[in-house]
């Protein structure tokens, strides 16, 4: 689905659009000095992307509480220990919550340690919710400080590497990182270095220009353009806006900043004695009014408002992403089944004595909660031993007839799907009858005289026929597909010595 969110307008007066679908995986670095109009700007492309894409943002100045109320962004403050975060990020991943991580009134080493939380929670979730949402972090020079400063190192190297995971590594997960910051040069270049899109706004310190025209790959005259932007002016340049510096003028929004631009006020019209007085004499004035600070709301209260609250509509989840999403589960699963399968003389374990192991390689490579069960382990563990989907074009697998095969497969213990499909691709590809040997291993047995059994398991059960030929060589038929296959030795030449022995199967 391709999604492009208005913007504003260029200098010819022409809609200025972002591409969404390209930002997902290409990023954004936003930066202007104080006033040039970053966190509108923002404001702007929340808005405009609320009902296409899911949204989080990391908010330090509680500039974009005022979402909750007309796009049904869910607020959470942040004054909560680290498990909790933790946990909503988890919840939020799962139920592709829109939520602004509020951090106003928190102090800078603890804003940095409980943005570092969220963004980790958000990173770590499980594989099934890796859906695509913009994570948006504005005065992001607060979490990725370039130099040192007042703040405690743990606090310092935390933040920063939940920055960087979030602009090196996010994407794969789903998350597309936009970054705003005032000063380009107190932001960490490796952060800095991962957007691949821009909009440069108004800027006046050389440092900055010679950091913004290293970034853009332009000569530090042409970013010298930047001085004279006026407020809410900026520079587009990258895939997801334009292949060339664009000038942008960003457009209106439709929900309020806290933080609005300072507007002049005259002096109050009062003599400078009565002024005096208000100034030194104690008890003058009346009691300021209690700055209301509201507790934060307990955690029962906010996970329930994740829950409830409602997904972006036209998700950018669409059944394409969903099905790549599901494809890579798939393969990361077949890659785990596949370390079980026994090379050379190693004993043969069973699945059912194997599968505790497969839980934790599971977990170790994050396949989400939904992993196979012991029966769905064996029956892959027996396909992956029998080696059937290696080398089988993508055009077959896809076939009518293999799908049949499949599941005519499925009809039979799982432990001896792999050696039907085995049995059933030499027939489909007319290759030559596979060994007794090799027929006992995919069944996890080294005995070939199990392997003739669960041709005779199969054969009476209607499943295929089994024949010789004059030299004693096997073909097997497959009656519902009218396949068979050539003609196989069922004993190799090159059979290993103790084949002969009919040891029972290490099954368990
Ligand atoms: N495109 C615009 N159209 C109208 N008003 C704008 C626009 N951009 C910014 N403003 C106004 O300018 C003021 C400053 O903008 P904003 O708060 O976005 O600046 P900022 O770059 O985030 O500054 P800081 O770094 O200090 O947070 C705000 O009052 C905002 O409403
Ligand atoms: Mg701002």
């Amino acid at each position: 689905m391709k999604v492009g969110i208005d913007l504003g307008s260029s200098s010819a007066g022409q809609p200025v659009r972002l591409d969404l679908e390209e930002l997902l995986s290409t990023r954004l670095l936003v930066q202007g000095n104080s006033g040039s109009g970053k966190s509108h700007l923002l404001r702007r492309l929340l808005e405009q992307s609320a009902g296409h894409v899911q949204q989080a943002i990391i908010d330090p100045e509680g500039d974009f509480v005022g979402l909750a109320e007309r796009y049904g962004h869910v607020v959470i403050d942040a004054e909560r220990t680290q498990g909790e975060i933790q946990r909503l990020a988890a919840r939020v991943r799962r139920h592709r919550a829109s939520v602004v991580f509020n951090l106003e009134g928190l102090d800078a080493d603890a804003q940095m340690r409980s943005a570092a939380a969220f963004l980790n929670g958000l990173f770590d979730a499980e594989r099934e919710y890796w859906f695509p949402m913009l994570v948006i972090v504005d005065e992001a020079q607060l979490f990725a400080p370039a130099g040192g400063g007042e703040i405690s190192d743990e606090a310092r190297r935390v933040s920063l590497a939940a920055m960087t995971n979030l602009m090196c590594r996010g994407r794969k997960r789903g998350l597309a990182g936009v970054i705003a910051t005032q000063r380009l040069a107190k932001l960490a270049k490796n952060v800095a270095a991962e957007a691949s899109n821009f909009l440069m706004g108004r800027t006046f310190l050389d440092i900055d220009m010679a950091r913004a025209a290293d970034l853009l790959g332009m000569e530090k005259r042409q970013a010298e353009s930047f001085r004279d932007l006026n407020t809410g002016s900026f520079v587009a340049l990258g895939p997801a806006l334009s292949r060339r510096p664009l000038p942008v003028r960003v457009g209106p929004v439709e929900t309020a900043s806290r933080n609005g631009r300072p507007e002049l006020m005259p002096p109050p019209e009062m003599g400078a004695a009565a002024l005096q007085d208000l100034i030194f004499e104690d008890g003058a004035d009346p009691e300021p009014p209690a700055r209301v600070v509201p507790a934060p709301r307990p955690i029962t209260e906010i996970l329930e408002r994740i829950d409830e609250a409602p997904a972006p509509e036209a998700a950018l989840a669409d059944p394409e992403t969903l099905r790549a999403i599901e494809a890579e589960r798939e393969e990361l699963i077949a890659d785990i089944v596949r370390q079980f399968v026994t090379e050379g003389d190693q004993p043969i374990r069973s699945a059912a004595s194997l599968y505790q192991d497969f839980l934790v390689h599971c977990r170790v490579r994050r396949v989400g909660s939904r992993v196979p069960d012991l029966a769905d382990f064996t029956r892959r563990l027996a396909i992956a031993r029998a080696g059937v989907d290696h080398g089988l074009a993508c055009a077959d697998r896809e076939s009518g007839d293999w799908q049949r095969a499949l599941a005519q497969a499925g009809e039979l213990p799982e432990e001896m799907q792999g050696v039907f499909l085995m049995l059933a691709r030499a027939g489909m590809e007319g290759a030559p009858s596979p060994t007794d040997e090799a027929l006992a291993r995919a069944y996890g047995s080294r005995s070939p005289s199990r392997g003739r059994w669960l041709l005779t398991y199969m054969e009476e059960r209607g499943y295929l026929a089994c024949e010789s030929d004059f030299r004693g060589k096997r073909v097997v038929r497959f009656p519902a597909f009218g396949w068979k296959t050539a003609a196989g030795d069922p004993r190799p030449t090159e059979a290993r010595p103790g084949d002969s022995r009919a040891a029972e199967p290490v099954r368990g």
